[in-house]
């Protein structure tokens, strides 16, 4: 069967992004106009804000793509969209127009759901290098608003299970309240990233959060609060302090994040791991996994660079697997700030029955 190719289009939180991706994930066009600068003065994303701005930006985005690709929408089989999980009046922005653009071209839609399109970042050829993994793998997706390990079983939603989530806060969330207590603005995880490379993470010591718990859950807010104790008690002075501080604490997350990848791959008996989702693009976490991966045997995919942070590449590519397994959605599909993955971590602190 020849390839099929999808405009996908994602606006569920604060990047605008439209492409043209084929069955076989090869990439015709990928536009992202990201929202950073406009929410950096409040230290993080203002949802109004966030809405007017796809509303904004999103025709001239899409159009770019198509322009990029050299096609029009009669060249295209479907149009996908991001329609959850997300801020609903960002998610609606995209929905609306794909559903215009499905209905002005006759051709079918397709509902995405975020966190799945991360979880098949690593088919988005972006590169002949990189290595794709076989079903089935265990995926760590780590981004702003997420953090959880998934078995994934194919491309579909409903062969995607949670192994284990965060409790409280997302990994990059921590990320990125960590920054701002240390004043180093929105978003964190690329400046901590590029700090944390100068500085000594033996310096400062922070307790290991979920260390002695079994199972794949994670707890992210009692890490930013030793961070905030420390800052409150004696601010670090200087940028060696600062740096020191970014090492100690990017240390502690990204090891806790690939001993429970590690450890859930081998308790599912499956040798293919991912790490995906915004935190992917961490130079420590992602020199972790690779060390973790050839020390015990493990094949490990992560995605490009461009393929980690919010794109709508993958959200094409998990429409194409969507649309080639003869699903479709209508006219009435509708936005949800909730996903399709069914959640089985309990979120806040306190004791398990399990
Ligand atoms: O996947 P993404 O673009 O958006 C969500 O779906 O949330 O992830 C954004 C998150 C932010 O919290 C940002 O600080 C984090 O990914 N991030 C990083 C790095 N680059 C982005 N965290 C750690 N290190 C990085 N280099
Ligand atoms: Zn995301």
């Amino acid at each position: 069967m020849p390839p099929v190719w999808v405009l996908g289009l994602e606006s569920s939180c604060d990047e605008t992004a439209a492409a043209i991706v084929s069955s076989e994930g090869d990439v015709a066009a990928d536009v992202v106009h990201s929202q950073v600068a406009i929410h950096a003065p409040y230290g993080g994303v203002v949802p109004e804000i966030a809405s007017r701005d796809h509303l904004r930006a999103m025709g001239p985005v899409v159009r770019e793509a198509l322009a990029r690709a050299g096609r029009t929408l009669a060249d295209v089989d479907a149009v996908a969209v991001t329609n959850r999980p997300g801020l609903v009046g960002a998610l609606l922005v995209g929905v609306q127009l794909a559903k215009g653009l499905a209905w002005a071209s006759g051709k079918p839609i397709v509902g995405v759901d975020h966190l799945v399109g991360h979880l098949l970042a690593p088919f988005v050829r972006r590169s002949a290098q990189e290595l794709r993994p076989a079903f089935p793998y265990v995926a760590l997706l780590a981004s702003g608003g997420h953090t959880a390990i998934y078995r994934v079983d194919s491309p579909l939603a409903r062969d995607v299970r949670e192994l284990g989530a965060t409790r409280d806060d997302a990994a990059g969330e921590a990320f990125d309240k960590v920054a701002k207590l240390l004043g180093l603005g929105y978003p964190g995880g690329p400046v901590i990233d590029r700090l944390a490379k100068n500085g000594d993470p033996s310096r400062v010591r922070l307790v290991r959060p979920m260390a002695h718990r079994k199972g794949f859950e994670f707890s992210f807010s009692g890490l930013k609060t030793q961070i905030a104790q420390i800052v409150a008690k004696a601010p670090p002075e200087g940028e060696q302090a600062i740096a020191d501080l970014c090492a100690s604490f990017q240390a502690v997350a990204t090891a806790v994040l690939v001993d429970k990848l590690v450890a859930a791959a081998e308790a599912e008996g499956i040798r293919d791991i991912v790490v995906t989702g915004g935190v992917a693009a961490n130079s420590e976490l992602r020199a972790r996994a690779a060390a973790a991966a050839e020390k015990k045997g493990l094949r490990l995919s992560v995605p490009a660079f461009a393929s980690c942070t919010d794109n709508a590449a993958m959200i094409a590519y998990a429409g194409a697997c969507r649309f080639v397994a003869g699903e479709r959605d209508g006219l009435d599909l509708a936005a949800s700030s909730i996903g399709v993955l069914p959640r089985r971590t309990v979120r806040g602190p306190g004791p398990r029955a399990s």
